[in-house]
């Protein structure tokens, strides 16, 4: 297979925190001793109360436990906002870009920390206290980080639910987090649209056992929403009760930060759990590395605060390095589908860090609206969330950068709180497609299906061999589940649930997830999950649901339905239930093809035989493999027969 490899410019191994030699001495050593490492790296950091124990790890089957730091005591929010004070007082944190371009706005660290204060004082009005969960429904508004730090800065834990997420879906999230407020504004604005948040968070109480406690509503765009009595208040009133200063609380290393629910390959979604200072010193340090962040760069990170990214690298990674960074409420093609790149303009953007489904279907409008803005300021491009193949890459590469910028294809997970396997910009080679090579730290192995660790170049599943700062600490709840899922493929492996191939040159493939986890435009999404939303709807029997490759989503969501004796298919069904799952889950859950069926084919003790499933509908009939075992192989033929097609 021939590679395109691309050099480090000169310009970038002089002048980057690492160059290769770097790189390599400090892996080496990061592997070697990583107690010294990370006990060297954890002061970057303000600590209360010194650590002297640094890391206490175990993988071992039926114990796993993830202790790092965990005597010492320090605060989220104190390292994310008030430690700057001092010298960047001044210095925008965060850039603010509406969905209108005629809004924007900046934010400087000291404002960032009346703001964040005041909501802690709100919280605190209302009666949260250290321990307990807030849950977050926002839109990209600056609120949403005052929110998140809040929290941080009295020790709640927070839980932020996407704003694509339905009343059902955040009713669950509430309810397994146990959270007695909600924070959510009035209405979102994407695209020119609004998105009734207030009015889901009101469905959603109805579904929540008990009812939500408090909900604080933020007003976003004076829409009309209806506020109950003793359970609902606005924002900007209960701000103007309280003062702007409120102290950070002194947290324990390991004391939980936030939840935030993730998709797996069984059953409901599971509330990842990260913890204070391991997860805090982790993004930082990534976020130095990676993104080569040097002080007065203006970084942007496209991701929702909603997802992990956003977590990590538009809020606390960022802000604990005393960055700038940029938060942005709309989408790419609105006004037009030069948004992104106008943006980077209009505030100086050196840093762009997106995913590569937004980087595909921006491709399909050609160069010229990429090529009529300067992008002048561009330094490095990032990339997330999914595999980004080589053409988008190029494109990106040639189109975005001006074949001027390195480009970080970044590889990791809600779960590992950080990035695993990236390029950094002035130390590694590229090569289109491959996330390259594993940060400090980390210890990435491949294994064949038996557990056998497979040596140089070879393609297998992706486990990491030992712990780092920024890994879950459990799923909110249940010990087990987090073992079960993580840990028991593999004994003493932390269990990726991704395939990976790698070269001989020691790079890293991802090749997508090995599990029935799918990944749509970059979102993760168990195909459980979209089956039991089809088959709570009246008319259909049972369900199946399987990826299959989408030019510009990556996965699609491809459901075979079969349906209840006397009803029939019809087109009028098909749309009904791609509505009834887009309202049960929230719109990135909408089946792309549904297929009815007649019979899933099964074997003879009735499992689904999903390898089939996934075949057909990956056009790929000649690869059906054994059909011998199954219960009914005629079932296989209609299958084929009535195969859907690509979008
Ligand atoms: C996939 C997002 C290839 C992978 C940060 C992983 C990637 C899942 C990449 C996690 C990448 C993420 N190359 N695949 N650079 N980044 N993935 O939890 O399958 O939303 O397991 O975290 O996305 O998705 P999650």
């Amino acid at each position: 297979m021939s590679e395109t490899i691309y050099d480090v410019p000169s310009a970038w191994s002089d002048k980057a925190w690492a160059n290769d030699a770097r790189y390599q001495e400090m892996y080496a050593a990061s592997i070697k001793d990583p107690e010294k490492f990370w006990g060297e790296h954890g002061k970057r950091i303000d600590w209360f109360k010194p650590y002297t124990r640094v890391k206490n790890t175990s993988f071992e089957p039926g114990k796993v436990s993830i202790k790092w730091y965990e005597d010492g005591t320090t605060n989220v929010a104190h390292n994310c906002v008030d430690r700057h004070l001092a010298k960047r007082g001044d210095q925008t944190a965060i850039i603010w870009e509406g969905d209108n371009p005629a809004e924007s706005k900046v934010i400087t660290y000291r404002e960032l920390h009346a703001e964040v204060c005041k909501f802690a004082n709100v919280l605190k009005a209302h009666g949260v206290e250290k321990g307990d969960r807030v849950t977050i429904y926002l839109p990209m508004i600056p609120e949403a980080a005052y929110a998140m730090l809040a929290c941080a800065r009295i020790g709640a834990v927070h839980s932020v639910v996407f704003g694509g997420f339905s009343p059902d879906s955040l009713a669950s999230r509430i309810e397994d987090s146990d959270s007695k407020i909600v924070v959510t504004a009035d209405e979102g604005l994407r695209g020119g649209r609004t998105v009734p948040l207030k009015k889901n968070v009101d469905s959603a109480n109805d579904k929540v056992k008990g009812g939500i406690g408090t909900v604080i509503v933020v007003r976003r765009t004076g829409g009309n929403v209806a506020m109950q009595a003793g359970r609902d208040v606005w924002y900007h009133d209960e701000a103007a009760k309280v003062s702007a200063d409120c102290p950070a609380v002194e947290m324990n290393a390991e004391d939980p930060l936030f939840l935030l629910y993730t998709s797996g390959s069984t059953g409901k979604p599971k509330g990842v759990l990260h913890t204070t200072a391991g997860y805090l010193v982790y993004t930082a340090i990534t976020h130095q590395y990676v993104f080569d962040y040097h002080d007065g760069d203006i970084y942007w990170c496209t991701a929702d605060v909603g997802w992990v990214t956003g977590h990590s690298y538009i809020l606390y990674g960022p802000l604990a390095n005393g960055a700038t960074t940029l938060m942005f409420e709309g989408i790419p093609t609105y006004p037009s589908i030069s948004r992104f790149w106008e943006v980077i303009d209009k505030h100086k953007v050196n840093t762009f860090y997106t995913a590569p489904t937004a980087i595909r279907s921006l491709m399909g409008a050609g160069e010229e609206p990429v090529k009529k803005t300067s992008r002048a300021s561009l330094r490095l491009l990032g990339s997330v969330g999914e595999p980004i193949n080589p053409e988008a890459w190029e494109w990106y590469h040639r189109v975005v950068g001006d074949r001027r910028c390195p480009i970080v294809d970044t590889w990791w997970q809600t779960e590992t709180g950080g990035i695993l396997i990236t390029p950094l910009p002035g130390a590694t080679r590229l090569k289109p497609g491959s996330a390259t090579r594993p940060f400090f730290g980390i210890r990435p192995e491949i294994l064949d299906a038996e557990g056998k660790v497979l040596e140089g170049a070879c393609e297998g599943n992706l486990v990491i061999a030992d712990s780092w700062p920024g890994q879950m600490r459990t799923v909110y709840g249940d010990h087990q589940r987090f073992m079960d899922t993580y840990f028991a493929t593999y004994a003493n492996k932390y269990f990726t649930g991704d395939g990976s191939r790698r070269d001989a040159d020691g790079y890293y493939w991802i090749t997508g997830r090995v599990d029935d986890v799918i990944n749509v435009s970059g979102h993760r999404m168990g195909t459980a999950e979209v089956e039991s939303a089809l088959v709570a709807h009246p008319s259909v029997s049972e369900a199946a649901v399987v990826g299959y490759p989408h030019d510009i989503k990556g996965q699609g969501i491809y459901a075979y339905v079969t349906l209840m004796t006397g009803e029939s298919p019809s087109e009028d069904l098909r749309k009904e239930l791609v509505a009834y799952v887009r309202n049960e889950i929230g719109p990135i859950a909408s089946p792309d093809l549904i297929q009815f069926a007649p019979g899933l084919p099964k074997t003879r003790s009735g499992k689904i035989m999903r390898r089939i499933l996934r075949k057909i509908a990956e056009d790929e009939f000649g690869a059906l493999g054994d059909t011998s075992t199954l219960a009914d192989p005629a079932v296989v033929d209609d299958l084929i027969e009535n195969r859907q097609n690509k979008r």
